[in-house]
């Protein structure tokens, strides 16, 4: 029987993991840059944006590769980029262009220690994709809720949350439409000799087993540390922009969802 996984073994596997990921990590991942994905991003940062003052700070934690930071630092804001994985660092910073260089902070870290170590103050928290990856997310996002005073925000993008298919024939459409999108994306990552991690995720994305990121709990924690939620969209997102854009706008199927609070 398998060891049961401790915060030490999911922490050591996303060290493993994201090493191999880095900097190949949004080819292997077009799910988070297709044209549908793109429209919900630009979105949700525009709605993010428009209560920001210039200069004002962010901090993503788990910022990989760090598309969205890019999208911050080219708004003007100052950013504290923390990832896990030295490699996924390392592929962001060689990415961040000379001019917003001196915008950056980008620090090798676990998020929760992190946390409780460091007490600068920030106008906007991002999780990006990261809480499916902790052993305790609760816990952290508790920890930043206590660190959001007044005005302060907390943006959550992109966790996956369980598929709940109702009617048989959007099942079969559902699977059918996904199916398709897998073997598009396998056949390219062939073709363009990028090797696919599948065997390689089952630790490092330790919240899946569970079943992904429950919006309601996470709505529950907000509410009882006294956060808004302003917004919350949950939707489907596809390898391709154009099965996105078909399980959205025709099956109507969910497999993320993106938030976004603040403390009143
Ligand atoms: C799925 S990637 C998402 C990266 C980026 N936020 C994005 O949206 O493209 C998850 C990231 O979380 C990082 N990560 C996992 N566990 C972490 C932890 N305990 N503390 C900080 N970062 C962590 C991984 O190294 C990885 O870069």
């Amino acid at each position: 029987m398998a060891s049961p996984a401790t915060k030490e073994k999911v922490l050591e596997e996303n060290r493993r993991v994201h090493a191999l990921e880095n900097r190949l990590y949004l080819s292997r991942h077009p799910e988070q840059t297709n044209f549908f994905q793109r429209g919900i991003l630009e979105k949700m940062m525009a709605e993010v944006c428009t209560t920001l003052r210039p200069g004002s700070k962010i901090l993503d934690l788990g910022c990989g590769t760090g598309y969205l930071s890019l999208g911050f630092l080219s708004r003007g804001y100052h950013v504290t980029g923390l990832d896990l994985s030295r490699e996924m660092i390392q592929a962001f910073e060689e990415s961040i262009p000379a001019t917003l260089r001196p915008q950056a902070r980008l620090v090798v870290g676990d998020a929760e220690e992190f946390l409780s170590q460091n007490q600068d103050e920030y106008d906007v928290v991002v999780l990006s994709a990261i809480l499916h990856h902790l052993f305790d997310y609760e816990s952290v996002l508790r920890q930043i809720c206590v660190r959001l005073s007044s005005g302060k925000q907390l943006l959550v993008f992109f966790e996956p949350l369980k598929q709940e298919v109702h009617s048989p024939i959007k099942f079969v459409l559902h699977r059918a439409l996904s199916w398709l999108d897998e073997k598009l994306y396998r056949f390219e990552m062939k073709a363009k000799s990028i090797p696919v991690l599948d065997d390689e995720y089952h630790h490092s994305d330790y919240q899946r087993q569970f079943g992904g990121i429950d919006p309601n709990r996470i709505l529950e924690i907000l509410r009882e540390e006294g956060l808004e939620v302003l917004k919350i969209e949950k939707y489907c997102a596809r390898r391709y922009g154009l099965h996105a854009w078909l399980a959205n706008r025709v099956l109507g199927t969910q497999n993320t969802f993106n938030l976004f609070a603040t403390r009143p």
